[in-house]
């Protein structure tokens, strides 16, 4: 946990070190990776609307909610609800422990191309972008690279060194935000980057489904970190004095921010470079930036590619962390397992989890077609893991601690919660809105969005 010591359970040292660790937590590749190629699959402006509306209109309760419930109980994701008088809940915990680690075992696989990419870049090979699909389907590089990913982020989170990376983040990550700006800059002075932009930005409303809706509400949760109990672990270490709903909104606003500037530099590039065709997917960013780094020239376009893909790992870094804190501290506070031994156990499982995801990717015949949806799409074993825990495990974790807190804890525990920070809370619109969004609009919003897609898209039923 960032800047606090795991054994005394103290709080943050002061509420910006919060802000900074959620906020870490938030943005890595879900904003700089995945949300583009989601853009491109969804369809572009229609895609980002949806995506915009399911932040600030139901992620955001359902991020104070998180935090609310971990300051309350002081627990890991599992604890909490235990701890909170209502132990059967503690399922909604046990399913974020398992979407923690699905997700981890996929990410880390991600987080070892960008690292491999930063190589890539500081010795001049451009030219890797075309030969994406070559370098992922080449087990060995990806072995080493992702083994060192996980490596570090067992070490960081055994430590409990992660006071360092809070540190280092407050530099490295406006730098990343200051580069992407940068980029996105020289993106837009690039002929034809406006239809890029026109695609990104003007909405298609024919384009509007319920799969794209469900696609938008997984990216909606993935980016923010929500639904698996990683805030409520995280929203144990805020001070009782700070002011829940204002740090929501700084660590939302920051995450959203983040995601929405690399898009536009991304649509600006791709439409630039006239690689509008490219097939979208995982490979988008690690196919587009290369060469537009190469436009920059042999010296610059080295120096700024490097940066970027370095900065990009440390970002995926400050992810990665909080992903295995969730099982860790649960395992660590339930099972009473000692710590080091713990992350190391579920590191290491983790990481084996994700060899499959890693050998999907042209390596293994039977990783690479893993399944055909009824829909008739076929998915490797990446998108399958993606599919489940990011688009549907998260969102229904979300919709579950929203139910929860609405209905079981209860609205005016919940609000009295925020007031020790915030004593205008319960009589503000804010706070009316909360309690109304978590008790009717999340539930049925998500519940409609995921009960309609996963019938069609997953089981075939019209
Ligand atoms: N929010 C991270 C990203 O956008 O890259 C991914 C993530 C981290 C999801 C931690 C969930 C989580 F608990």
């Amino acid at each position: 946990m960032a800047g606090v010591s795991q054994s005394s359970r103290g709080g943050f040292s002061n509420k910006i070190g919060f802000v900074l660790a959620a906020a870490g937590s938030a943005v890595g590749l879900g904003n700089i990776w995945k949300f583009p190629f989601e853009v491109a699959d969804g369809g572009g402006g229609a895609f980002v609307a949806m995506y915009l509306a399911f932040c600030f209109l139901l992620c955001f309760p359902v991020m104070m909610a998180e935090i609310a419930i971990g300051r309350k109980t002081n627990k890991n994701a599992v604890g909490a609800f235990e701890s909170n008088g209502h132990k059967k809940w503690s399922i909604v915990g046990k399913m974020g422990v398992l979407s923690g680690a699905l997700i981890l075992s996929f990410y880390n696989v991600v987080a070892g191309w960008a690292f491999g990419f930063a190589i890539e870049m500081i010795s001049g090979n451009f030219g890797i972008g075309q030969n994406f699909t070559q370098f992922i389907s080449d087990w060995h590089i990806n072995l080493a690279f992702s083994s060192i990913f996980m490596f570090l982020t067992i070490y960081i989170v055994m430590k409990g060194v992660s006071g360092g990376i809070e540190k280092a983040s407050k530099i490295l990550m406006p730098s990343l935000l200051f580069l992407i700006l940068a980029l996105m800059g020289y993106a837009l002075t690039q002929d034809g980057a406006m239809e890029g932009v026109a695609f990104y930005l003007v909405p298609d409303f024919s384009e509007i489904t319920f799969e794209v809706a469900f696609s938008a509400m997984g990216q909606a949760f993935f980016s923010l970190s929500l639904g698996m109990g990683a805030l409520i672990t995280y929203g144990s270490y805020v001070g009782k004095k700070d002011n829940i709903a204002h740090s929501t909104a700084m660590i939302l606003l920051t995450d959203v921010g983040i995601a929405f500037i690399a898009g536009l530099m991304m649509f600006a590039f791709i439409y630039s470079q006239g690689l509008q065709g490219t097939s979208g997917g995982a490979g988008l960013i690690f196919t587009v930036l290369p060469s537009a780094f190469e436009s920059l020239g042999p010296v610059l376009g080295r120096v700024i590619g490097a940066a970027f893909f370095i900065l990009l790992s440390f970002a995926a870094l400050t992810s990665t962390v909080s992903l295995l804190e969730v099982p860790v501290a649960y395992v660590v506070d339930e099972h009473e397992v000692r710590r080091s031994r713990a992350v190391w156990l579920v590191g290491g499982a983790i990481f084996l989890l994700g060899v499959p995801s890693m050998l999907g990717n042209g390596t293994v015949e039977f990783f690479n077609e893993f399944l055909t949806y009824s829909s008739g799409k076929t998915v490797n074993f990446m998108d399958f893991i993606e599919n489940l825990a990011s688009d549907t495990f998260l969102p229904l974790g979300g919709l579950l601690i929203s139910i929860y807190t609405g209905w079981v804890w209860r609205g005016d525990n919940f609000k009295k919660e925020l007031e020790q920070g915030n004593p205008e809370f319960g009589n503000s619109f804010l706070g009316k809105y909360t309690v109304f969004a978590l008790k009717y609009l999340v539930p049925i919003i998500l519940g409609a969005i995921t009960i309609v897609t996963i019938s069609d898209k997953f089981l075939g039923i019209d």
